[in-house]
C-alpha cells in the first residue's frame, strides 16, 4: 500500500479546479450520506481492466474510450444511453474485425459529470457568475441559483450513474451486444449516412464468418465471447470529495479502490505532483489515466510516473496524449523517448479532441474533423518512427445526430453548427463522425501489425 496514503490524505494538499461551496456543513452531510451508499463497481472489476491494459501496454489490443465530455442530468434517459453504446460498439467492432485487434472498451459514462474550467467566473455583461462546473456541481443556466454550487447535486450524480451503469450491464451482458446483432446496431440516422453503407458492409462480412462458425458449432448461445462484451467506465476524478466517499477497501486484497468508475483519469489542468488529485490517485489501484498536454515535459511526465506507478505495473496507467493536430510531432516522441529510456510500462492513448477545439466565426466551440483525423495519424506516425505501440484512442462523441464538429464525410459546416448543438461542454463527434473516425483507426492498426510482423515490407 502506498506510504503515508489515506482516502482523505489529498486534503492536506494544494489543490485548483474546487468549486466554491457555500454551505460547507451541507457538503460535509452530502459525502457522509454517499460514504454509506454501495459501490457502483467492484475492486475485482477495476483489476480485470488493469490486466486488459496491461495487454494493450505490450502490444497486444487496443483501448477504445469515449463518450459525452460532459453527462448532462437533463439527457439522462434510456434511449441516449443506447444510442451511445451502439454506436460505441459499432466502432469496436470496425476496430476488431477491420483492425483485427482485440478491443479494450472503456466509456467516458456512469459518472462524466465534472468539469474543469479556463476560468472561476463567467461574466456576460454586467453580470459574473461561477463557472458551469458539470452536473454534478452546479447548472448550466447563466443564474445565480443555477450556478451557485449545490451538494446535493452528487446524490443526483451518483443515482444517475447508478442507473446508467446498470443499464449498460444489460445492454454488455443481456443479449444487446451479441455479435450475431451485428447488423441491427447501424440504425436510425446512421444507417443511411456514408459511414452507415460502409459500416453495413462490414457486418455482411462478419455475418458471414458467423454462419460459417455456426456451421461449425460455434454460436453465440454455446460461446459467451460472441454473446456478451465486457464494457468498463471512466471519467476525470475531479471531484475529490466524491471520489473518497466512494473509496473502499477492498476486502479480498485489503488494497483501496475508486468505486465511482472502473478507470479514473486526472485532468491537464489538476497534475501537478504534488497536488490533491495525484495525491488521491497514487493511493487508488484502479487503472489511472494521465492527460499530457503541450506543457508537460519528460521530467515532469518521469515524475508523475514515479508518483502514480512507482512499481512500474503494466496496465496501471494510460497516458491520454492531447497536443493539438501540429504539436504531436513537437511534444511527442521526446516524451516517448524518455519513457522507454527509463524502462516504464504505460499505455499510449491519442486524445484528439482537447488540442483542437477552436471557436467558429459564429461564436461556436468547434473541432474540425480534418484536424482530429490528423492528430491520430500523427499519433501513429511518432509511434512508428519511435518503434512503440500506439494503444488507445479517447475521443468525445455521442449516438445523438448533432452538429458540433466541423467536417466529416457530410460535411457539416461553421453554419450548420446551430443547428443541432447540444452539448454541455465541448463538441463532440456524432455518430457518423466517430465511426469515420474508427474505420481510420483500423485501416492504421492493420498497417502497425503488417509493420510489426514485416518491419521491412513497406506498408505505408
Ligand atoms: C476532458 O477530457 O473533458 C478534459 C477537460 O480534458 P483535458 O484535461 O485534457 O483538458
Ligand atoms: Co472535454
Amino acid at each position: 500500500m502506498s506510504a503515508n496514503w489515506s482516502p482523505d490524505s489529498w486534503r492536506s494538499k494544494p489543490i485548483v479546479q474546487v468549486p466554491d461551496y457555500p454551505d460547507l456543513a451541507a457538503l460535509s452531510d452530502v459525502e457522509s450520506k454517499l460514504a454509506t451508499f454501495p459501490p457502483l463497481v467492484f475492486a475485482g472489476e477495476a483489476r480485470a481492466l488493469r490486466k486488459t491494459l496491461a495487454k494493450v501496454a505490450a502490444g497486444d489490443g487496443f483501448l477504445l474510450q469515449g463518450g459525452d465530455c460532459a453527462e448532462s442530468f437533463m439527457e439522462h434517459r434510456a434511449d441516449n444511453i443506447r444510442d451511445f453504446f451502439r454506436v460505441f460498439l459499432q466502432m469496436a467492432v470496425v476496430l476488431t474485425y477491420a483492425g483485427g485487434s482485440p478491443v479494450v472498451k472503456v466509456g467516458r459514462i456512469a459518472g462524466q459529470f465534472a468539469k474543469p474550467r479556463s476560468a472561476p467566473n463567467e461574466k456576460k455583461g454586467d453580470v459574473e457568475l461561477p463557472s458551469y462546473r458539470g452536473d454534478i456541481i452546479n447548472g448550466a443556466e447563466f443564474t445565480t441559483d443555477a450556478r451557485t454550487p449545490d451538494p446535493q447535486r452528487q446524490i443526483e450524480a451518483y443515482r444517475q450513474s447508478a442507473a446508467t451503469l446498470n443499464l449498460l450491464r444489460a445492454f454488455a451482458t443481456g443479449g444487446y451486444a451479441d455479435l450475431e446483432r451485428v447488423h441491427q446496431w447501424n440504425m436510425g440516422f446512421v444507417k443511411d449516412s456514408p459511414q452507415g453503407h460502409r459500416y453495413q458492409e462490414l457486418a455482411d462480412r462478419i455475418a458471414e464468418t458467423m454462419s460459417f462458425m455456426q456451421a461449425c458449432g460455434i454460436t453465440s448461445e454455446n460461446t459467451p465471447q460472441l454473446r456478451a462484451t465486457p464494457f468498463y467506465t471512466s471519467h476525470e476524478a475531479l471531484l475529490l470529495g466524491f471520489e473518497q466517499a466512494l473509496t473502499r477497501n477492498d476486502s479480498t486484497s485489503g488494497e483501496w479502490y475508486a468505486t465511482s468508475g472502473h478507470m479514473i483519469w486526472v485532468g491537464d489542468r489538476t497534475r501537478q505532483p504534488d497536488h490533491a488529485h495525484i495525491e488521491y490517485c497514487r493511493g487508488i489501484r484502479n487503472p489511472i489515466g494521465l492527460k499530457c498536454g503541450p506543457s508537460i515535459e519528460p521530467e515532469g511526465l518521469l515524475r508523475l510516473i514515479d508518483v502514480l506507478n512507482p512499481a512500474n505495473e503494466a496496465g496501471r496507467l494510460t497516458l491520454i496524449c492531447r497536443f493539438g493536430h501540429d504539436k504531436v510531432e513537437k511534444h511527442l516522441p521526446k516524451l516517448i523517448r524518455a519513457v522507454q529510456k527509463a524502462g516504464r510500462s504505460v499505455v499510449w492513448s491519442c486524445d484528439p479532441m482537447h488540442g483542437n477545439t477552436i471557436s467558429a466565426a459564429t461564436g461556436f466551440k468547434t473541432r474540425p474533423f480534418d484536424r482530429i483525423l490528423k492528430e491520430v495519424e500523427s499519433f501513429f506516425d511518432v509511434h512508428r518512427a519511435e518503434g512503440t505501440y500506439a494503444g488507445g484512442i479517447h475521443v468525445e462523441m455521442t449516438g445523438q445526430n448533432v452538429t458540433e464538429c466541423t467536417g466529416g464525410a457530410t460535411a457539416i459546416s461553421e453554419a450548420d453548427l446551430s443547428d443541432r448543438y447540444h452539448t454541455h461542454c465541448d463538441p463532440r463527434l456524432n455518430a457518423d463522425q466517430a465511426l469515420e473516425l474508427a474505420f481510420l483507426v483500423a485501416e492504421r492498426l492493420k498497417q502497425e501489425r503488417a509493420h510489426r510482423a514485416h518491419p521491412l515490407a513497406a506498408t505505408a
